[in-house]
Order: structure tokens, then sequence, then C-alpha cells
């Protein structure tokens, strides 16, 4: 899949709804249920970061929930783009952006949201023909303000902000005109996902959903 490809498809992943919840499970079983709360509450698009040993079986068991559009984040090493793959991941997230991560989602057809902070990063990977990109640590790297900035001279890129985003100041990103979505873990907190509250966390989803853009 070429970046141009892989661009048009994160832009339309993005454009679905105002917010990618970033998913950190321990347990799939919790998975379908989690999948199916963020669905109902209208947030489609759904990152399952690799950080957890259940991570893989995650994405496979949400991969069945209808609605669903459930992506793999946190992929460092070319084999975590295969096992993403073959798992059934639909699309990919990586906090940073290497050589190797790009060709090895080029490779296996997973568009990729390459992560980017600085506007060297964002050239970088503009010149391969990633359009769509993450800026991350968002807050960290100087929130609303600093993306705006880099929109500034290079607007040909959109991005969805992620790190430090939350209910509150996600409004400040989402107003930006470089800003598609943005993605964030405040959406499904550790304790909700652990005790199953799904009706608690489709009242969270339901509240992001309707933030405006
Ligand atoms: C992460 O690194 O886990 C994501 O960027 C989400 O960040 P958040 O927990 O600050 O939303």
């Amino acid at each position: 899949m070429t970046p141009q490809t892989a661009s048009e498809k994160n832009r339309e992943l993005c454009l679905l709804a105002p917010v990618i919840p970033v998913l950190v499970v321990d347990d799939a079983n919790q998975a379908a249920g989690l999948a199916r709360a963020l669905v109902a509450g209208g947030l489609p698009v759904l990152e399952v970061t690799l950080r957890t040993p259940a991570a893989l079986d995650v994405i496979r068991e949400m991969a069945t929930v209808t609605g669903g559009i459930v992506g793999a984040g946190t992929l460092l090493t070319p084999k975590d783009v295969e096992n993403a793959k073959a798992a059934g991941a639909l699309f990919g997230v990586s906090p940073g952006a290497t050589d190797l991560i790009l060709d090895a989602c080029e490779a296996n057809d997973l568009p990729l949201l390459p992560g980017v902070a600085t506007a060297t990063e964002a050239m970088r990977l503009l010149e391969r023909g990633y359009t769509v990109q993450k800026f991350f640590p968002a807050e960290a790297n100087g929130g609303a303000p600093a993306l705006k900035a880099i929109g500034a001279p290079i607007p040909q890129v959109s991005f969805c902000p992620t790190g430090g985003v939350s209910l509150k100041n996600a409004n400040d990103y989402l107003s930006l005109s470089n800003t598609l979505c943005v993605g964030g873990s405040w959406v499904a907190p550790k304790a909700m996902v652990q005790a199953g509250d799904w009706d608690a966390i489709t009242a969270l989803a339901a509240e992001a959903s309707k933030l405006p853009r």
C-alpha cells in the first residue's frame, strides 16, 4: 500500500468520529464488550495498543464486533506490524515513524498513522507521501498552539493529536484546521474496563462523540 493510499484511508477513518479511543486491555474476555460499548456511544474507530500480552487476542475479538473498525497501536517493530495485520487490524498507529515501520506497513498493506513530534519529522513523512499523521505526545509537545504553529508552514498535513488529550482540551485541537480528530484513553478508563462497566463507557463515548469539529 502506498503512503498516499494509507493517508486517504486514515483520513476517512479520522473523519468518522472526533475521538479515536486508545485502548490498553489486559483481558481478551473484555474486548468484545468494550468495543460494543464504544461503538454504541458513537466511537467506531478503535486503537488497541500492543502493550499487553492479550493485545493481539483483543484485536481478534474486537474485529468481530459489528460497526467497529479496529486498528493496532504502539507498533514498534516489523513483527508487530505482521502480527497486527494477521490479527485483523485494519489500520496501524505508531508513536514515531522509522523506516522499518513505514516499510513494513507499506509491504503488509496496513494503513499507518505515523507519529511525529516536530516539523522536520512531519516534512520527512510528507516527502514520503504521508499527509495524515499523528502528533505525539501532543500535550507534552506544546499542545494545540504547537500543532497550530506547525500547520502554518505545512498545511498539507492533517493530524490526529494524541497523548494528554482529554475532554477538557479536545476542543482546542478539534477547532484547528489541521486536526481531523484526536486520540485519547479517557473514554476507556482502566477501572471501568476492569469492572466491565460498559454503560459508563458508552456514556463517556457518547459525550466524546458529540465534540464539535
Ligand atoms: C498513549 O500513549 O497511551 C496515547 O497517546 C494515549 O495517551 P493518553 O492516555 O494521554 O490519552
